[in-house]
């Protein structure tokens, strides 16, 4: 268990799970469920910029009732994996990248940026100290959450002067409970996920919580998850509630809807943009109607349709339901280009495939 360097402090956990309990745990994790041993905590003030980097013991935060983010949902955070290859070693994907997005976020929740040697200093310090949590496995892994969130005690409005960030981590399965098997989508009608101008291509909490209504009618209307079209027009494809969208034409092109400002730029589409190219698909971001989305599988001239994150790894999507109708996209199993980019991408994280594009960062 080896601090990173910039970690002032390393408590040990003196009591962490059994190993019993632990290896059942990582023998069939699910998602966001289980917790590591330790968690990785920093503070930032005006004054002192960051500081007091430590590793302890995982456990509950004390807040004062009036800490500024209970009120004001001041709060960003991240999500990325950390993977067992087959030599045991652990391996990172595009740490880079999740940094940089951390400080678009923070920009646009006016939060301080976290440099990007304390964002990686930070994730390797918690995946060194629990490294034996760390699940061996297809579709395992360590899913990692560095978040950060206004932590001064104060009421009025305005960027908190006390911000705390903290990284934990928790063994994860597969995100769907069918695993590979298409998921079904509900198009929200009335809800916006993010506006223009708005929050929507920031990884913050308030997204996530505008996103619970919609997906909780997804869930009552027997879906998976939401789908949010724009809020202007309320006719171009967005993205799912914590995931991007592709499109397979019969051509063998495939489409993304463009960042518009209002969607999340995920780590893992922007990934298949250049697998995808790789095998030789033409790659295309514009602007996808919610018509195109329901002629296009009617009519034949979209073939496949899946989800991406990092949870979600690359999702097939089996339908497409709204009040009154639905378009279908698959036959019930995943279909051959999904799959083929999603093993494109696995086999890199986990190994099995040679890193071409300098993606992977061994940990340990
Ligand atoms: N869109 C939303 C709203 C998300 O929450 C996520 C998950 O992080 C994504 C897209 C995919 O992003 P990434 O591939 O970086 O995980
Ligand atoms: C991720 O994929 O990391 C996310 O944050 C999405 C969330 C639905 C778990």
């Amino acid at each position: 268990m080896t601090p990173s360097p910039l970690t002032s402090r390393f408590e040990v956990n003196p009591s962490p799970l059994p190993t019993d309990q632990r290896a059942a745990i990582l023998e069939n994790p699910g998602f966001g469920n289980h917790f590591t041993d330790h968690m990785f905590l920093a503070e930032w003030t005006p004054d002192t910029g960051w500081a007091d980097a430590r590793v302890v013991p995982y456990g509950p935060l004390s807040l004062d009732p009036a800490t500024a983010v209970l009120h004001y949902a001041q709060e960003i955070f991240e999500g990325m994996k950390a993977y067992a290859h087959p030599d045991g070693s652990v391996w990172i994907f595009r740490p880079d990248a999740n940094a940089a997005r951390m400080q678009r976020s923070a920009h646009r929740l006016a939060l301080p940026e976290l440099p990007l040697e304390w964002f990686l200093g930070s994730i390797e310090a918690l995946i060194k100290a629990d490294r034996d949590w760390v699940p061996f496995g297809d579709e395992k892994s360590l899913y990692i959450r560095p978040f950060m969130f206004a932590s001064e005690v104060f009421l009025g409005v305005r960027p908190s002067q006390h911000v705390t960030y903290s990284v934990i981590a928790s063994p994860a399965g597969a995100y769907f409970k069918g695993g590979l098997k298409p998921v079904s989508i509900w198009l929200s009608a009335w809800f916006s996920r993010a506006a223009a101008g708005g929050t929507g291509a920031a990884k913050c909490g308030g997204n996530y919580a505008a996103s619970l209504l919609p997906q909780q009618e997804a869930t009552d209307q027997g879906c998976d998850q939401v789908a949010f079209l724009d809020a202007s027009e309320n006719k171009w494809v967005e993205e799912l509630g914590g995931m991007n969208l592709y499109f397979v034409q019969d051509d063998g092109s495939i489409v993304t809807p463009e960042l518009s400002g209002s969607i999340l730029e995920g780590i893992t589409r922007d990934s298949i943009l250049t697998l995808a190219a790789d095998l030789g698909h033409e790659v295309i971001q514009r602007k996808v109607s919610i018509d195109e989305w329901r002629e296009g599988t009617a009519g034949g001239k979209i073939t496949e349709i899946f989800a991406c994150g990092t949870a979600a790894v690359v999702t097939p999507v089996g339908v497409l339901k709204w009040d009154g109708g639905q378009a279908v996209s698959s036959d019930g199993e995943a279909g051959k280009v999904t799959t083929d980019i999603r093993s494109a991408l696995v086999d890199i994280q986990y190994g099995r495939a040679e890193d071409r594009h300098g993606w992977m960062h061994k940990v340990c």
